[in-house]
């Protein structure tokens, strides 16, 4: 017997951005992430003080321009995941295809009608498609123009997009994000506020304003979809670390509490239980905000309470660990958030700790919590594929670190955990969206394109491809 339920959503996830490519085909606009370049120093250029937004096509290039060129290769793409028996597929739809500034009244048919005939392609298969509806591209025009999501008038621009996607594919898409890991901007708000150092993203109250719009936006589209379809499913969509102390020295499990309630619930807490929790004015006032420094409005709340989320969708691939008392703690690196190095885990190759054990300890936190369904949206291992001169490419690291996954799902839902699906990244490699690399390989699919952008863009199955096959036909049996 499985321990998974019958109608399990086993499936795989993406974004527009980091697969379609075609950036400025048929009426698409600029956004954000086809101005980051690709290499290794994609986040120092973000990070630095300069950094405007610019597109420097002399001095960087810009892997998501090209993508894997999933635009003009859906159907093989998803014939493929229907190969593997997906029951669901995760996608994002590019907001720049749809309003390709962000600020128009009108919306471009051509991109909505690709993604027409990207759902058939998957209902075809009766594949259930997920869709987020913002994965870090942002029209750059919003970016560049407003001020990024600081800026309240966003909340109407997403507010028209979103009711724009919802009416046009609710009678086909059951299930929504509204936007992508929206607690990443406590370390990282280009990506999902459109905010870098030279337009505010430095300061902590631009990122809780933008937030804070963020929400009142994401309450407006879940009003949509509910107002549309009531069996709509919206969800919340965050990154969790499952977060340790170095050891019991309350000083260090105090910062532990602390760091827990400001990276993995705050957002979560708005978003499910429509309220800010207790801890928000001691968040602010640590940082030298005060609850009044912010434009928040007794409509916004009153909408926030009414309009919260029906599930939990959350990317969950490494835990992190707080050594407050010992500042000469070696740092690792993580996605997108750091942490010191927790002398009990392995690292992969881009030095996030692999802890499939932090997996069920997140479901259990995050389902005690809360409560309401949880959906595991990423998952995966980055790591670099060696192509042999005959045969397929032996993926069995990516194989081992999904089984343990896996079967820590399993025991969390024998814990008693709602866990709806499992959707892991990138299940066709694709451009990584920390570093722009293609070497920073998670997929059953090889795509064969180098980080300079040489290759045939040919697919092919790699080991894990028939192992994940056979885990969705045994609906998580056999691993
Ligand atoms: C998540 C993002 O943070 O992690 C994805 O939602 C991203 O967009 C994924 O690709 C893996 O990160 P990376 O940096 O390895 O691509």
């Amino acid at each position: 017997m499985s321990k998974f339920p019958k109608n399990f959503l086993w499936g795989g996830a993406t974004a527009a951005n980091q697969l379609e490519g075609a950036y400025d085909r048929d009426g698409k606009g600029l956004s954000v992430a086809d101005v980051m370049p690709g290499g290794k120093i994609r986040m120092q250029v973000l990070s630095s003080e300069a950094f405007d937004w610019s597109l420097d096509l002399e001095k960087y290039t810009y892997p998501n321009h090209r993508g894997i060129d999933h635009y003009d290769r859906y159907k093989e793409d998803i014939a493929l995941f229907a190969e593997m028996g997906f029951k669901c597929y995760r996608f994002s739809i590019a907001w720049t295809r749809i309003f390709p500034k962000g600020d128009e009244t009108k919306p471009n048919e051509a991109g909505l009608k690709f993604y027409d005939d990207l759902i058939d392609e998957c209902l075809k298969y009766d594949i259930e498609p997920v869709v987020t509806i913002s994965h870090y591209e942002m029209p750059l025009h919003l970016a560049k123009e407003y001020g990024g999501w600081k800026n309240r008038q966003l909340i109407d621009f997403y507010e028209r997009f979103a009711k724009v996607v919802l009416e046009r594919y609710q009678a086909k898409v059951k299930y929504w994000m509204t936007f992508n890991e929206i607690n990443s901007a406590f370390h990282f708000p280009a990506l999902s506020q459109g905010m870098v150092k030279s337009t505010g993203g430095g300061e902590f109250k631009n990122i809780v304003q933008a937030w804070h719009n963020q929400f009142v936006a994401s309450s407006k589209a879940v009003k949509i979809g509910h107002g549309l379809n009531p069996n709509l499913q919206i969800g919340c969509m965050i990154i969790y670390a499952t977060t340790y102390s170095i050891d019991a020295n309350p000083i260090n499990q105090l910062a532990t509490m602390v760091q827990n309630q400001e990276f993995n619930f705050f957002c979560t807490d708005v978003q499910v239980r429509g309220e800010y929790p207790a801890f928000t004015k001691r968040m602010l006032g640590e940082r030298g905000i005060t609850w009044n420094d912010l434009d928040i409005t007794d409509e916004d709340l009153a909408l926030l309470k009414e309009h919260t989320v029906d599930y939990i969708g959350f990317s969950y691939y490494m835990s992190s660990a707080i050594n407050e008392t010992n500042p000469d703690s070696e740092e690792v690196g993580g996605n997108l958030l750091g942490g010191v190095r927790n002398p009990f885990l392995e690292a992969s190759e881009w030095g996030w700790q692999i802890d499939p054990e932090g997996l069920r300890i997140a479901l259990n936190e995050l389902y005690n919590r809360y409560q309401k369904p949880l959906f595991i949206v990423e998952n995966g291992l980055g790591a670099i594929d060696q192509v042999p001169a005959e045969g397929i490419i032996e993926d069995d690291y990516r194989i081992d670190y999904l089984r343990c996954h896996i079967e820590a799902m399993g025991e969390a839902v024998a814990d008693g955990v709602d866990l709806m699906g499992y959707t892991p990244w990138g299940c066709i490699d694709l451009v990584s969206a920390s570093t722009g690399e293609m070497s920073k390989r998670y997929g059953f699919v090889y795509v064969d394109l180098d980080d300079e952008g040489n290759g045939t863009l040919n697919r092919s199955k790699k080991k894990s491809f028939e192992w994940y096959k056979e885990v969705i036909a045994t609906n998580g049996e056999k691993l």
